[in-house]
């Protein structure tokens, strides 16, 4: 069986090519545009979208060296995400199922995330703990069985990566700002500043957090006031200063990260920990969730960077289970759908 899946809910456009479950091929098309405006702006989004989506695919398909007619089952994107870049996708996917007379798999764009840690060979067991941290989201979500998912906990105000995007707005360091700050926060000194840390009160016996939400924005309001007071200007030369403010940034982030994400595991007993979102990436990250869940027992699954940001890759394999096991299908009526929760 081989699906063709696409991703275009944001900025990436993205083609994969799976043969039962299996990753054949991967193609993803990033706009850098949006670099200019420190953000996305969904109309340029869009248009680049409509240019790039038919070379991308056929570039996937000959990477994979699979024929269009020997294409399945199409599965894309519905949700959530940007309406302009949604639309693109799914109408590109609605043709070619209908061309072809072949069934079309709506995916959840967070659910693609939640599975890409199954594009791996060493793969999650059921149940496991899944942390989804992207530009948009910051969600902790316990996995049951396969499409069986319970919502543990979301942020309150900004997602991680925003709050990275953000800090490095405020350093003058650009745009995605996860990346320049990972990089800097290596050569950094994480106990230069103290920031905030929501939420982290626990249980005195157990020891497992009293609440499984987040919340980055007074981390983000802490950093900016830190810079008001040592009259910060952006470019002003102090690089030491830059990179102590990005360790220790950094350093707050990931420990509420990680004591959230162990604090569900030893609460659920699960050994299996998988973490996604373009956050994922972060070095510091996989390092101090690595060893901590090795200290109770558990481990800790993280894709492969690529798969981490936005692809369609995560798509094909969330389809695999969605239609692979449980022959879920959508039909050409799906709509773009900007705030899609997560199924459960
Ligand atoms: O999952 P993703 O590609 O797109 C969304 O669905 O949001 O995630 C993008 C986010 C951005 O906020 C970016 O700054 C962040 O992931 N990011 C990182 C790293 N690489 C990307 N954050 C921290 N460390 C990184 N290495
Ligand atoms: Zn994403």
């Amino acid at each position: 069986m081989n699906l063709l899946a696409i991703e275009s809910s944001c900025d990436e456009c993205s083609a994969a090519v799976l043969a039962d479950g299996a990753l054949k091929s991967v193609v993803i098309s990033s706009q850098l545009i949006h670099n200019e405006y420190g953000g996305v702006v969904p109309e340029l989004a869009s248009r680049a979208h409509m240019e790039v989506i038919v070379p991308v695919v056929e570039e996937s398909l000959r990477k994979a060296a699979v024929s269009k007619e020997e294409i399945d089952s199409v599965a894309v994107t519905y949700g959530p995400g940007l309406a302009g870049s949604l639309i693109v996708g799914i109408s590109f996917a609605k043709a070619f199922a209908s061309a072809r007379g072949i069934p079309i798999v709506g995916v959840n764009h967070m659910e693609g995330h939640l599975y890409s840690a199954f594009l791996e060979d060493e793969k999650p067991d059921f149940p496991f703990i899944a942390l989804i941290v992207s530009g948009g989201h910051t969600m902790l979500i316990h996995v049951k069985e396969p499409y069986s998912h319970e919502l543990l906990g979301q942020t309150r105000d900004d997602a991680a990566g925003e709050a990275f995007d953000k800090v490095a707005k405020l350093l003058g360091l650009g745009y995605p700002g996860g990346p320049v700050i990972d990089k800097l926060a290596s050569e950094g000194d994480p106990k230069a500043f103290k920031f905030p840390r929501a939420f982290m009160s626990k249980n005195p016996e157990s020891g497992i957090a009293d609440s499984f939400e987040f919340s980055f924005s007074g981390i983000k309001t802490s950093v900016l006031y830190l810079l008001r007071e040592l009259k910060y200007s952006q470019g002003n030369g102090d690089e030491k200063l830059v990179r102590d403010i990005c360790a220790s940034f950094q350093a707050a982030v990931i420990d509420v990260l990680v004591a959230k994400t162990i604090s569900a595991a030893r609460q659920f007993d699960v050994r299996s920990i998988a973490v996604a979102g373009g956050v994922a990436a972060n070095r510091g990250l996989r390092e101090s969730l690595r060893s901590a869940a090795g200290e109770i027992g558990a481990k800790a699954f993280f894709p492969r960077p690529l798969y981490c940001t936005d692809n369609a890759a995560m798509i094909g394999i969330a389809a695999h289970f969605k239609y692979g096991k449980f022959g879920m299908v959508s039909d050409l009526t799906l709509k773009p759908t900007p705030n899609l929760a997560l199924s459960f």
